[in-house]
């Protein structure tokens, strides 16, 4: 990467912009496979570009259970078990959960209690699980399956571009 420059975004065509934030994101991971410099990059950029997100990170599965990596926004848990809250179920099932309202999610974990919606993607390399990828929002029902889709494909592309063997 040389340096980054912030593009204008528009998300009235929510898929368009997601196209244009994953090429952004290749462009932003290439040529580097240094799995934190890769998730810190990709944490902001994220933040930077999609609207009314309060939170964007990741949480490796480390020892067994999922500990904060790189994010933006503000100070957040630090350890989560496999099974607990939004993150911990996403990565238990493996599969990614989108939360309209977190009050209504049994378990939910309140790190802001500002946060209002969520979606979780799980982060999976060679057929294991390797961590999830949070963003929140202090908006109700902020993310749909359109964003599902579109932060799934960011994680792919996270996930392709990293030595995530050097996080064990
Ligand atoms: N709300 C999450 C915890 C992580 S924070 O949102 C950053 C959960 O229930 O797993």
């Amino acid at each position: 990467m040389t340096s980054y420059h912030s593009e204008p975004h528009d998300f009235t065509d929510k898929r368009a912009g997601y196209e244009q934030l994953a090429r952004q994101l290749q462009g932003l991971l290439e040529g580097e496979t240094d799995p934190i410099a890769n998730a810190a990059n990709t944490a902001a950029l994220i933040f930077d570009v999609l609207p009314a997100v309060s939170w964007t990170g990741f949480y490796f599965l480390r020892g067994g259970e999922l500990i904060v990596g790189p994010f933006q926004g503000k100070p957040a848990c630090v350890r989560i078990a496999l099974g607990r809250g939004v993150c911990g179920t996403a990565a238990a099932k493996r599969e990614t959960i989108i939360v309209p309202d977190v009050n209504a999610f049994p378990g939910h974990i309140a790190c802001d209690a500002a946060s209002q919606s969520e979606v979780v993607v799980p982060l999976i390399a060679a057929e294991r699980l390797v961590g999830v990828l949070d963003l929140d929002s202090a908006e109700l029902a902020r993310f749909d399956a359109i964003d599902a889709r579109g932060v799934e494909r960011l994680a792919e592309l996270y996930v392709r571009a990293s030595r995530l063997e050097q996080l064990r």
